[in-house]
């Protein structure tokens, strides 16, 4: 049997496959909460609806999408997607989003940007009322960086956590490191926070996205709710 927080997910997924209409590119997040979209969409795909193609974020959603036969294109080809789903780890009231827990937010904020619409899907669990009190905030970075920009991210009030998988460094899919910054008081103005981050030399990418969402699709035990801006 599910966890109702499974089944939550998987209520907002559902709902989301649902946006999905003849001939669109669709951009596909990754996590759990995207994976049931890409089982939602690839049923619809059965039962013959015919989209141009889906971009994925990750290698692992690559192989799911491609594992369930959905045609797969990339931003060579389909340089604008008509729709980009993904999950989040953190959604403030102003659909300010921390991502990245599973560590694909390059990839991520890539197809977000390249979206005419972004469409977030997650359980009730992720809304918080200010970002950074549940997640640290991802911050991809390349690797021979690692030391002098974890002292300008202490600077900035964070601590910081290189991430590890078996005891050495997790490698993202574009061979960076993830510097794990949990900022102890939250983070009160993210935007600020992101372009201070941002202006750090051999930072990638930070997971913090700003000004993206179009739309945010919540399950809970109230069944799904709907949110647009
Ligand atoms: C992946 O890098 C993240 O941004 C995911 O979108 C996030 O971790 C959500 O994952 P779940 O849907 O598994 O909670």
């Amino acid at each position: 049997p599910m966890s109702p927080q499974n089944t939550w997910k998987q209520l907002a997924g559902n709902a989301a496959a649902e946006l999905i209409q003849e001939g669109m590119v669709v951009g596909l997040g990754t996590g759990s909460t995207a994976a049931y979209l890409v089982q939602a969409m690839a049923q619809r795909i059965q039962q013959g609806l015919q989209i141009k193609g889906a971009v994925a974020s990750s290698l692992a959603t690559y192989d799911l999408a491609n594992s369930l036969h959905i045609p797969m294109t990339d931003l060579d080809e389909h340089p604008e997607l008509d729709i980009y789903i993904d999950g989040a780890d953190e959604i403030d009231p102003q659909f300010r989003l921390i991502k990245g827990a599973g560590g694909a937010l390059l990839r991520e904020k890539i197809l977000a940007s390249a979206a005419r619409r972004f469409v977030v899907i997650a359980d009730s669990s992720k809304k918080v009322t200010q970002l950074g009190h549940i997640y640290p905030l991802p911050v991809e970075v390349v690797p021979l960086a690692k030391t002098p920009i974890t002292l300008q991210l202490t600077r900035l009030g964070a601590e910081v956590k290189i991430r590890q998988h078996n005891n050495i460094p997790f490698i993202t899919d574009n061979h960076n490191y993830i510097l794990d910054c949990t900022f102890p008081q939250g983070i009160s103005d993210p935007a600020q926070l992101d372009a201070q981050i941002h202006s750090i030399v051999g930072v990638v990418e930070t997971g913090l996205f700003i000004n993206m969402v179009s739309q945010v699709i919540i399950g809970g035990p109230e069944g799904v709710q709907i949110f647009s801006r």
